[in-house]
């Protein structure tokens, strides 16, 4: 097991470019087993979540190199339809695997994924939205067993809520599949409309991705095409709060700026000075941020939740109280106790987090208990006075490719030793 050692105090000064999305990548690389081809995927970050997909795929019969920061992967034989348990276990979105892997080989078996450390992770919008495809499933002790009859046949799909992962599954699905399928309150994501321009690519015939309303009609089948995974912005914002914690001077490349609104909007109301292009954000922060009144998570274009722990840690030593109210998952403040243990004033009530800033954090070893949480810990350690360890970092190594280097080139002292 490894650990981060952090001595704090440095402001952050200097220039970053951002890695290739996780929450692309992932659905991209299940997206591969659509076609009997090879596939070429560019700006795949190196995290243990992908080389989660890759096990998977390989599991499923893909032979797969990388090439740097690129993928190929050689689906022409692939034979397999399970998922092995401990591969779901490993990774709770190896469910986005499904619905290319019912639409491949028209059947799927795999163990229902676990929680995870943001609470249940219920698959009933995935499973209701492929029955309704056409798709039989048998949910026996803990595992699904699918399979399509005939073929999928498209329909009118309404979700309760706009799930990433549910839209990921429906367009995996329904691309080859028979006739129409429109989705209704799909999820709006930055990472869907990454999935259908490579789908689109490939050949299927997607409308209206990154809107409420997604129409696919099923093609017979997709062809090869390239393709460069979008920048990620949950990293980008992670880079962009490490300057306002350090009262620094950091400017992150290679973002896609119009992904980032959501989280612009709230980090001007910090007094954050902001300029920004198509590809660059600059962010510089002169003394202390000012708190947020009231931060809400959203689904798409809302300000994201996978941004509220590093948020949370920057405006941990604002002036002022700010407000989170977390509306997607139902445990998703586990890095407030720690950052409590540095000395920041966070109270939590229901999914109502109270931050108080105070002055200066100080620094504790610290554990994280989940990937976003885990930046959290790692942003405030930048902020602490003397040394902060950060235990458990392979939640951190899930999310983000090289964060104690990137934070070093910016002019942090930290450090990563195994224990
Ligand atoms: C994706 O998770 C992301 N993961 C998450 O990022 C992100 O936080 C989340 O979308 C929201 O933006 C990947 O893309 C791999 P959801 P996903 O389905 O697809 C409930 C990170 O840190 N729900 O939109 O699982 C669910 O419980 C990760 O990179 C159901 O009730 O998110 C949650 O409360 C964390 N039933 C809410 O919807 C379902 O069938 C949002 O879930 C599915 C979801």
């Amino acid at each position: 097991m490894s650990k981060l050692i952090i001595e704090g105090g440095s402001k952050l000064k200097g220039e970053i470019d951002v890695q290739g999305a996780k929450n692309s990548a992932l659905p991209v690389l299940a997206a591969t087993l659509l076609g009997n081809d090879i596939s070429v995927i560019h700006n795949c970050p190196k995290l243990s979540d992908v080389d989660a997909a890759v096990r998977i795929l390989e599991h499923l019969g893909c032979r797969i190199q990388r090439e740097q920061d690129t993928l190929v992967v050689d689906a022409r034989n692939v034979d397999g339809f399970t998922i092995p348990e401990s591969l779901m276990r490993e990774m709770r979105s190896s469910i986005v695997f499904l619905g290319a892997i019912i639409s491949r080989m028209k059947k799927a078996v795999l163990s229902t994924p676990g929680g995870c450390e943001l609470g249940p992770r219920p698959i009933d919008l995935h499973l209701d939205a492929l029955k309704k495809l056409g798709v039989l499933i048998e949910d026996e002790h803990g595992f699904l067993r699918c399979q399509v009859k005939d073929k999928i046949r498209g329909t009118k799909i309404s979700l309760s809520f706009p799930s990433v992962g549910a839209t990921e599954n429906i367009l995996l699905a329904c691309v080859l599949g028979e006739g129409t399928t429109t989705i209704y309150n799909a999820a709006q994501e930055p990472e869907i409309v990454d999935l259908a321009n490579y789908l689109n690519r490939r050949g299927a015939n997607i409308n209206g991705a990154g809107k409420s309303v997604i129409t696919v009609t099923g093609v017979s089948s997709l062809h090869q095409a390239e393709h460069w995974v979008i920048p990620d912005r949950i990293v980008a914002t992670t880079y962009l709060c490490g300057s306002v914690i350090t009262g620094g001077e950091v400017c992150v490349h290679k973002v896609n700026t119009g992904d980032l609104q959501g989280v612009l909007t709230v980090l001007e109301q910090t007094g954050a000075q902001i300029r920004q292009g198509n590809d660059f954000v600059l962010l510089k922060m002169e003394g202390r941020p000012c708190a947020v009144k009231t931060i809400r998570t959203m689904p798409y274009p809302g300000f994201p939740t996978d941004a509220q722990a590093p948020v949370m840690a920057a405006l941990s030593i604002a002036q002022g109280t700010s407000i989170f109210v977390e509306n997607i998952f139902e445990s998703r403040y586990k890095h407030s106790v720690e950052l409590n243990r540095m000395g920041a004033d966070i109270k939590l009530e229901g999914k109502v987090a109270v931050c108080t800033g105070v002055p200066k954090l100080t620094g504790a070893t610290v554990h994280a208990e989940d990937l976003r949480g885990g930046a959290a810990l790692v942003l405030a350690g930048l902020n602490a006075q003397g040394i902060t360890i950060v235990k458990n970092i392979y939640h951190i190594d899930r999310g983000y490719e090289k964060i104690e280097a990137d934070f070093g080139n910016l002019g942090a002292h930290i450090s990563r030793v195994d224990e």
